[in-house]
């Protein structure tokens, strides 16, 4: 056991845990954030998927010594709520398990898309949502909800 000091939804949190404990339950099991969610535990299907420092990545595979210092966001934090809102009014979400990791990454795309002068369309849609596996939508209200979330300006 060791103490990983790191911010959370821009709130300083400080967690007492073995070093290779994965990221994705000291989410959900250590400070209750339990909008993430598991799929496959693997890396393969982005149902875990959380920003650190800005970038998304699989918190499945990221053992929490590596978040010492590091920015963490799901989806419970703050940035999210346009994102959130335009997959509820396009019906993005069905059984809901790939939903949180689709909203994370959806906001990560468009932070991208921002930072980077590119327009959000629908083909960089589907190539930046193309890791995040979803069994129930057949994927077409999932880009609908991403370009609707672009279409309101990626507003956070
Ligand atoms: S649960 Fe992490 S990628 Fe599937
Ligand atoms: S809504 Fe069920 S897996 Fe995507």
């Amino acid at each position: 056991m060791s103490e990983h000091e790191f911010e959370v939804n821009g709130v300083r949190r400080t967690v007492s845990a073995d070093p290779l404990r994965r990221l994705l339950d000291v989410l959900r099991e250590d400070l209750a954030l339990t909008g993430t969610k598991e799929g496959c535990g693997e890396g393969e299907c982005g149902a875990c998927t959380v920003m650190i420092d800005g970038e998304a990545v699989n918190s499945c595979l990221v053992p929490v010594c590596q978040v010492q210092g590091a920015r963490v966001t799901t989806v419970e934090g703050a940035g999210l709520e346009s994102v959130q809102e335009a997959f509820l009014e396009e019906g993005g979400a069905q059984c809901g398990i790939c939903t949180p990791g689709l909203i994370v990454m959806t906001r990560a795309w468009l932070d991208t898309c921002e930072r980077e002068g590119r327009v959000p369309d629908e083909a960089e849609a589907r190539r930046a949502l193309a890791g995040n596996l979803c069994r129930c939508t057949g994927y077409g209200k999932v880009i609908a909800s991403a370009l609707a979330a672009a279409a309101e300006g990626g507003e956070r």
